[in-house]
């Protein structure tokens, strides 16, 4: 399962890029308004920290600008991923930019019908939000598992299931018991998926007992090599 960032926030992109664990960045405009930096930069200096897809939104709600835009966006950087909405101007912009070789990243789906039509319009992505269904009481993983399943139908699609409104490490257990292909989580998310008490509390004996020895690894003498002397 590949893990892209949720956030236009380059300081936090360059912390977790460092991990090694981060395979690409979704931005949105409330992501970009959240910086108040310029949006091309932005994008830009994103794309030049982390080599896989990073997902630059469209603005425009008509298909011509959409398009405009779109292609724009595409020349920022080759691995950017050009955003589109769920509408049908949305759909037609995917289809045009996917046609060309750009890779589309279709936004705001929230149901299966949706899907289908943006695997047929050739998304390299959807993006269903899992955490705004569950906000209105309605199974957002229940989403995640139908898209996964048609998809699976048909060996011809090629689009990812790239879950999207992440709130927990729940919701990526669960994207990745169903074998949805990317998850995009809000930095917290990430660094709370290393996070268990356990983990916490059996480090701390060890290091207490491995202080009781008085010996570092790294002062040690090399006792095979002592011995062969
Ligand atoms: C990512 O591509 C989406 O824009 C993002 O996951 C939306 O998350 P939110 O519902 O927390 O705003």
């Amino acid at each position: 399962m590949k893990f892209f960032i949720d956030t236009a926030d380059i300081a936090e992109i360059r912390d977790l890029a460092a991990t090694g664990l981060v395979d690409g960045v979704t931005t949105n405009p409330s992501l970009i308004a959240k910086t108040g930096k310029d949006f091309i930069a932005t994008v830009k200096e994103i794309a030049s920290i982390v080599p896989g897809p990073v997902s630059a939104e469209v603005t425009a709600t008509d298909f011509p600008t959409m398009l405009k835009e779109g292609q724009k966006l595409a020349k920022i950087a080759r691995n950017i991923t050009v955003k589109v909405p769920l509408t049908p101007d949305g759909l037609k912009t995917c289809k045009a930019l996917s046609d060309s070789g750009t890779m589309v990243n279709v936004t705001l789906c929230f149901s299966a019908a949706q899907a289908i039509l943006a695997a047929k319009a050739g998304a390299s992505f959807i993006s269903p939000f899992v955490g705004r269904l569950d906000d209105i009481a309605t199974d957002g993983m229940q989403l995640i598992e139908d898209i996964v399943t048609i998809y699976a139908q048909y060996p011809a699609i090629k689009t990812e299931v790239l879950v999207a409104s992440v709130r927990h490490p729940v919701h990526v257990v669960d994207a990745a018991r169903m074998g949805a292909h990317v998850a995009t989580l809000p930095p917290n998310v990430l660094r709370q998926m290393f996070q268990h008490p356990l983990t916490d509390k059996g480090l701390a004996a060890f290091l207490a007992d491995w202080k009781k020895t008085g010996q570092s690894i790294l002062g040690a003498e090399d006792g095979a090599a002592k011995a062969a002397e």
